[in-house]
This record gives C-alpha cells, sequence and structure tokens, in this order.
C-alpha cells in the first residue's frame, strides 16, 4: 500500500441539482461520518457547493469544485474565481480534468495559469492527467502523462508542490467500466512520481498521487495496494451515496488492514 494518506475524490460532473445533492449528504454523511483512515472530497457541481457547505459543515467529508478560472475577477462571463470557492467552504478544485481539455479546449498554458492561482488562494488543487487510446496504442502514455504534470507544474515551487493532488485519469478507462488494471495504474502513478522527484526532490514522496478511471467499490481495494497509488477520482460510482459510502469502506479496510487497526 502507498505510504501517503489515502484520498477518495468524488466528481459528480454535471449531475445533481441542489435538492438531489443535499440528499445525497445526509444519506452519505449517515454512512462516512466514522471514517477517519482516509481524506474523502465532494467535488459537485458550482450550484451545489453552497447547499453543501451547509450540509458538510464540521463533517468528515471535504468539498472541491471541478473548475475555476485563472483570473482573480473582472469582466470574465460565465468564469468563476478561487474566491468564490473558498467563500462556499471548497477547499479543493479539480483542473485539468480530461472532459475540459477535449470538450471545452483547456491547453497545458491555460491549466497551469489555474493551478497557480488556486495554490495562490489556499485552495488544493487536483491535476488531472491522462493519455487517450492511440497515445496508449502508439507507446506514448508516459511521455504525454509526464509532459502534461510537467507543463502544468514546471513554475511552482517547492512548497507549492507540496499542496498539490495528482489524479492520473487514462482517458479510455473513463465512463467506459474498463479500468486500467492495478499494474497499469502503479505504473503510471510511478511515473508520474518520477517527473515530480525531477521537480522537488524527496519531497514527491509526499504528494498524492490518485488514479481514476472506472473506480467502484469492487475494485478499490487492488488499486489500493500499490505502492504509488494513493487514492482514487471516482465519477460515475460516486452519484450514489450508497455505492460511494461502500467504496469509501472498503477503502479504509485497507488501511486499516494496513497499520493493523
Ligand atoms: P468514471 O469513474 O465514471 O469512469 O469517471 C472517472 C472520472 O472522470 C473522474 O474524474
Amino acid at each position: 500500500m502507498a505510504k501517503r494518506r489515502p484520498v477518495i475524490a468524488g466528481n459528480w460532473k454535471m449531475f445533481k441539482t441542489v435538492s438531489e445533492a443535499e440528499n445525497y449528504a445526509v444519506s452519505f454523511l449517515e454512512e462516512v461520518k466514522d471514517v477517519t483512515e482516509l481524506d474523502i472530497i465532494l467535488c459537485a457541481p458550482f450550484t451545489a457547493l453552497y447547499p453543501l457547505k451547509n450540509e458538510l459543515e464540521e463533517s468528515v467529508v471535504h468539498l472541491g469544485a471541478q473548475n475555476m478560472s485563472w483570473a482573480d475577477q473582472g469582466a470574465y462571463t460565465g468564469e468563476i474565481s478561487a474566491q468564490m470557492l473558498l467563500d462556499v467552504a471548497c477547499t479543493y478544485v479539480i483542473l485539468g480534468h480530461s472532459e475540459r481539455r477535449e470538450l471545452f479546449g483547456e491547453t497545458d498554458q491555460e491549466i497551469a495559469k489555474k493551478v497557480k492561482k488556486a495554490l495562490a488562494a489556499g485552495l488544493t488543487p487536483i491535476l488531472c492527467v491522462g493519455e487517450n487510446l492511440n497515445v496508449r496504442e502508439e507507446g506514448k502514455a508516459a511521455e504525454r502523462v509526464q509532459g502534461q504534470v510537467t507543463l502544468a507544474l514546471s513554475s511552482l515551487s517547492t512548497e507549492e508542490l507540496s499542496r498539490m493532488v495528482i489524479a492520473y485519469e487514462p482517458i479510455w478507462a473513463i465512463g467506459t467500466g474498463k479500468t486500467a488494471s492495478s499494474k497499469d495504474a502503479q505504473e503510471m502513478c510511478a511515473a508520474i512520481r518520477n517527473t515530480l522527484t525531477d521537480l522537488m526532490g524527496l519531497n514527491a514522496e509526499k504528494v498524492p498521487i490518485l488514479y481514476g478511471g472506472s473506480v467502484k467499490a469492487e475494485n478499490i481495494a487492488e488499486l489500493l495496494n500499490e505502492p504509488d497509488v494513493d487514492g482514487a477520482l471516482v465519477g460515475g460510482a460516486s452519484l450514489d451515496p450508497l455505492s460511494f459510502a461502500k467504496l469509501v469502506h472498503n477503502a479504509a479496510a485497507v488501511v486499516a488492514r494496513v497499520v493493523g487497526i
């Protein structure tokens, strides 16, 4: 198992109205309120963040957003600032998700600016990286992913880098039911850690690296048993509070087994 405190983050994507989010929070919290072995995060749509702030206050569940602007404030129609996220008690923000890159044209340069801004504001960025199927079949997956990490992070100080979370999400495994094998996930998370070591030396050992792509209650334990996989970013399987709670409990059981609780 990894040496870092595990992180299990749900990414709801563009699902859930305010009332659905509130109902979810009530059932989910009831199920996970005693989980202390890992960090739990819910990354909700913007409109659900304020109601969730109230529901999750003083609970074990942290709140995250799914995107953010690189600008502080001003004439940026449709954008949301870091300050606005802090205002609704967000502590995490997903940046550079493959859906933002592929469907909305986000570039590595924009993502780098967003990461810098989130860190300056005191938010923890969850930087997503990952290759598509063509790149994997050409044997260039590691090169692509390490390149994305370098482009997003190379202007950061060691102090800033040590406040990051990285998520490796192979695009071919997102929403497809195809999970990368735990060996594939380990291999790429280790490659990402090598890139981090180039950027920040031994401090790279402290950065949580998550895997994302068809993670479910049934496969989380195997993934978490790998030394460089520190948790998961979960899409579809985070949408139902009881199944997501089961996934969280299965992850907590891996930690408990290793530390002998
Ligand atoms: P799925 O878990 O639905 O494959 O989505 C993964 C993902 O994109 C999380 O950010």
